[in-house]
């Protein structure tokens, strides 16, 4: 099967792209099948240009987090900045045929499937998947309208909550809302009537990029400003008192087959941070995990049927992370679990929740990534 992995990307989560396909790609070569799969590594540097590598036998692309240093797909313009780890600094890689931002490299027409190993706006959110659904190539993942609902945080609370879901209370500022000084106005009584502490969110992000979260009214401006840098639109949502639990999701193995909810599992933070962010989840260790989570069997049993019901009410396909808060119950008995978001590509790097919730669940990692390509071509 010859399968392009596709990464990096436009997206601020480009580099956790770059280290989710070093570990992929890694499951690939070193899984029991190795020879199953023809490999085409396709990067997408961060100004959308199309950069095609050949896997270097035996040697890797230099995709993960090294000493702090984040990879970065290299053009040959940049591959004398130093400090990054790039593919066209990598000896080893051959030849690479740069395309102009945008233009599909035509040889992509000849791969069997798709792995778009990208997270966040252009990648993660619909737009790739329309671009591969008009070349007629199967790919992993959730289709157009599943990945675009699912990035944006307005219209997945809107769907869920509609569904019988629980989501947060939030308020949206949209472009206009902010353009004015009355607008501004208007959504800080909004942020008042919410309470504070807030988070607040550019709506199509990921990777807790342009996150703050803000404890009083005097940081809400700027708060707001930094998430605009991310998405025009940003969500303010009401800091949700709870646990954090998340739980993966994958279409199920053959057509008649139902969604199946892995073992949920359990983030807490320890040290400096403030909530579950950047450096908390990729940089410096300071997230503890329990797989499963710490909860009852009847409660584990409800969160793993709200997946795969949030995974259904949005139409996703192939796989995705849904992330709840966890409130317990005063009386002992059943907590309730709130929807915080869900990823239709979540993280594979090394310290990614996804994977490791499945391997608890009995599928290994090269198992997942070959039960991916098998949905992706039923
Ligand atoms: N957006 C990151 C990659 C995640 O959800 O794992
Ligand atoms: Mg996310």
């Amino acid at each position: 099967i010859r399968v392009a992995v596709v990464f990096g990307g436009r997206s601020s989560e480009h580099a956790i792209s770059c280290v989710t396909a070093g570990s992929v790609l890694d499951a690939l070569r070193n899984g029991p099948e190795p020879q199953r799969y023809e490999i085409v590594p396709i990067g997408i540097a961060s100004d959308g240009r199309w950069v095609l590598a050949d896997l270097p036998d035996g040697g890797d692309l230099n995709l993960a987090i090294t000493d702090g240093r984040l990879p970065e797909i290299g053009l040959p313009a940049s591959a004398e900045r130093a400090n990054l780890v790039t593919m066209a600094g990598d000896p080893t890689a051959r030849e690479l045929t740069v395309h102009e931002p945008g233009a599909v490299p035509k040889s992509l027409g000849e791969v069997d499937v798709v792995l778009p190993l990208l997270h966040g706006p252009y990648g993660e959110d619909g737009t790739l998947q329309g671009l591969l659904e008009l070349a007629g190539v199967p790919y992993v993942g959730s289709g157009v309208l599943a990945s675009a609902v699912s990035m944006d945080k307005e219209f997945m609370k809107r769907l869920l909550a509609q569904a019988g879901f629980e989501v947060g209370p939030y308020e949206v500022v949209r472009p206009r809302d902010w353009g004015t000084e009355e607008g501004r106005a208007a959504v800080r009584l909004a942020v008042e009537e919410l309470g504070y502490p807030v988070f607040v969110k550019p709506a199509r992000a990921g990777s807790s990029m342009g996150i703050t979260k803000v404890d009083a009214p005097e940081e809400l401006d700027q708060a707001i400003d930094a998430a605009r840098r991310h998405d025009p639109k940003v969500l303010v949502e009401a800091a949700i008192e709870g646990r954090e639990i998340e739980c993966g999701v994958l279409e199920g193995a053959g057509p008649q087959d139902p969604a199946e909810a892995s073992l949920p599992a359990e983030l807490r933070v320890t040290g400096p941070h403030a909530f579950y962010d950047f450096q908390a989840k990729y940089l410096d260790g300071s997230t503890e995990v329990d797989i499963p989570a710490r909860l009852s069997a009847e409660e584990i049993e409800d969160i793993r049927g709200q997946a795969v019901g949030v995974f259904e009410t949005l139409g996703c396909e192939g796989l995705a992370r849904v992330d709840f808060f966890y409130q317990e119950s005063a009386d002992g008995g059943p907590g309730r679990f709130i929807v915080n978001e869900i990823n239709t590509m979540p993280g594979f790097t090394p310290t990614s929740m996804f994977p490791q919730m499945w391997q608890a669940a009995g599928l290994s990692y090269p198992e997942l990534i070959a039960r991916l390509i098998d949905t992706a071509l039923l």
